[in-house]
């Protein structure tokens, strides 16, 4: 073999290397409902949700998933988008089911978007904190990620940790570590409540709305007939799995929290008359 055809081959490797390593919709998802308005484009680069009047649209994982880092990229209903509502969760099966939610209310032309989280355990969640963020998420995509581990559950946006949910089962809160979930995405109609609690309608005349995805990586385990098989056999080749916020992820965290952060389950009293839950005061 000539030199250069050596090359060509070592080149045509590397092609396939990175194309299979590529996130294809097709591939990773199924569309669940929305009658055509969700689409896969692009050769399965890009997925994009859309709502009218009539209905919404959303898919889900064919994966399921124990454990793993979860990257998608999303960019958000542009212009008027008060009253609808982007969900993008991890959530498994059932009435004790363990779900862990990013979801992105949308708001008038120039008000910012909510990023809405909470955390489910064992079918129990009020455990909301609600963020606006530091960027104009419809401009462009931006990163979601949930670090997700026997010991925390990380959201993270641009790879800044928003929110740290961490395993206290000492204390007795119930943490996600036994049901497989599978990832689900959906664009809707909320107008009875998303933007300024409901105040703000959806205009109709803006639809059809439309949220875009691309570039999904699970580096996790995948769930399948009662076993999970990870990305790698050893978790010190997952750095995921044993992550938990280092001090300048901390400190990141707090700007984030400080600055971006508009509620919080853990200081509404009101709410919790009989107290505030027990992962609340513990570090
Ligand atoms: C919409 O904009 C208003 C005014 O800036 C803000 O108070 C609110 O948090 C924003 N988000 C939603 C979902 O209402």
């Amino acid at each position: 073999m000539t030199l250069s055809s050596f090359l060509s081959v070592i080149l045509a490797f590397a092609f396939i290397a990175t194309f299979a390593n590529a996130s294809n919709y097709y591939k990773d998802f199924d569309i669940t409902w929305g009658d055509g308005r969700a689409k896969i484009l692009n050769n399965g680069e890009l997925l994009t949700l859309s709502l009218d009047k009539s209905s919404g649209s959303g898919f889900q994982s064919k994966n399921e998933y124990l454990f793993g880092k979860i990257d998608m990229q999303l960019k958000l209903v542009p212009g008027n988008s008060a009253g609808t509502v982007t969900a993008y969760y991890l959530s498994s099966q059932g009435a004790t089911h363990d779900e862990i939610d990013f979801e992105f209310l949308g708001n008038l032309s120039g008000q910012p978007y909510t990023l809405h989280t909470n955390v489910f355990t064992q079918g129990k969640g009020n455990r909301e904190q609600q963020f606006h963020l530091w960027f104009d998420p419809t401009k462009d995509f931006h990163t979601y990620s949930v670090v997700w581990n026997p010991r925390h559950v990380i959201f993270m946006v641009d790879g800044i940790p928003i929110r740290d949910f961490v395993n206290h089962e000492a204390n007795g809160v119930a943490f996600p570590k036994n049901q497989p979930m599978r990832i689900y995405s959906s664009l809707w109609n909320a107008d009875d409540w998303a933007t300024r609690g409901g105040l703000i309608k959806t205009d109709w005349t803006q639809a059809p709305f439309v949220a875009s995805y691309r570039n999904f990586n699970a580096d996790a385990c995948v769930w399948s007939s009662g076993k999970s098989s990870c990305s790698n056999s050893k978790s010190s080749n997952m750095p995921w799995f044993n992550q938990q916020l280092d001090s300048s992820s901390q400190k990141r965290l707090k700007w984030v929290q400080k600055n971006y952060m508009i509620y919080n389950y853990c200081t509404d009293v009101k709410r919790f008359p009989q107290g505030l839950p027990t992962e609340c005061s513990l570090p």
